[in-house]
């Protein structure tokens, strides 16, 4: 395993997604072995302005004849994700990755695994379902936003899903695309009409992983969630990000984390 470093990158390409939400496709000559789960810690302007790097999932890592490619999915919600949105093709920037822990991918005897999925928490899901699909290991795929224009990848995460005969469902919290309402209201109603799966794994915004971390404690499920507290340094050093734990201690989610067993998590993650 290639440890973490901090990679001198390009800014290869850069495509919108949805009316908020782009990607960037990141160029190194350097060798990149990331997880699905795992981020990176990404300069969004020239110099020091702004001074912290911004936490990104890693969507998806390819290398070809020498060079690197990796995807990253961005919604623009400040300063930092605005210049990034700007950013020219061919604009060097610095990548510090990969960064965290994964997602477990194993498969679990005599089920599939439930991805879910809530906005730009697609990134570290998407390159989960993927490589899920590419181990032939079985997962339906919940995809959820706010709006149709909102989802993202679609045609992307359908091609995932097919691959391995998993089902992908897709909500809008207001109708205009998919089922009408929460993803985990969507989950809800196929865990109670007997879906079973061996394991969730999930990225979206804290309601929604409140609001599944309960689901999966109160009926026992396996699950793990990859929490998006915001970082300052991602490697352990500024204690920005700490996360409390079930049995008391606070740790460092970009170190220990992102990704956490529901069943460690403190009591505030399902309120
Ligand atoms: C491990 C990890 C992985 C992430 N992966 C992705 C990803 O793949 N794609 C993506 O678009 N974003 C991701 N994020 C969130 C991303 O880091 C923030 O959206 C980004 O740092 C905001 O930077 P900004 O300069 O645009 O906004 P700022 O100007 O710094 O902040 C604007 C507003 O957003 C709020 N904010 C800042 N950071 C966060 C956060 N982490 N969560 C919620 N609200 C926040 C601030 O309080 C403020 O109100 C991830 C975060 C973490 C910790
Ligand atoms: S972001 Fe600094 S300790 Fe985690």
């Amino acid at each position: 395993m290639i440890a973490r470093r901090d990679l001198a990158v390009r800014v290869a390409a850069r495509t919108d997604l949805s009316p908020t939400c782009f990607r960037v496709i990141l160029e190194t000559v350097d060798e990149v072995a990331a997880v699905p789960g795992q981020f990176g810690m990404l300069t969004c302007g020239v110099g020091f302005d702004p001074l912290l790097r911004r936490a990104l999932s890693i969507a998806g890592v390819v290398r070809r004849e020498g060079v690197t490619c990796v995807e990253m999915m961005v919604k623009e919600i400040g300063r930092g994700t605005t210049l990034l949105r700007h950013a020219s093709v061919g604009s060097r920037l610095r990548l510090l990755a990969p960064l965290g822990n994964g997602f477990t991918l194993t498969a679990v005897e005599g089920t599939r695994l439930g991805l879910i999925v809530g906005g730009i928490g697609l990134p570290p899901v998407l390159f989960a379902a993927e490589q899920l699909a590419a181990r032939k290991v079985g997962f339906d795929l919940y995809v959820g936003a706010a709006s149709g224009a909102e989802l993202l990848e679609v045609e992307r995460c359908g091609k995932a899903a097919a691959a391995v005969g998993g089902e992908l469902v897709l909500t809008t919290d207001d109708g205009s695309a998919g089922e009408h309402g929460f993803v985990t209201d969507a989950l809800q109603r196929r865990l109670d009409g007997g879906c079973a799966y061996g394991r969730l794994l999930a990225c979206g915004p804290n309601p929604m992983l409140a609001a599944l971390t309960r689901l999966a404690r109160d009926r026992a499920l396996a699950a793990e969630l990859s929490l998006e507290e915001p970082m300052a340094c991602g490697v352990g050093v500024c204690l920005g990000c700490v996360v409390e734990l079930e049995d008391g201690r606070y740790v460092a989610s970009c170190k220990e984390g992102p990704v956490f067993s529901v069943d460690r998590l403190a009591e505030r993650w399902w309120p």
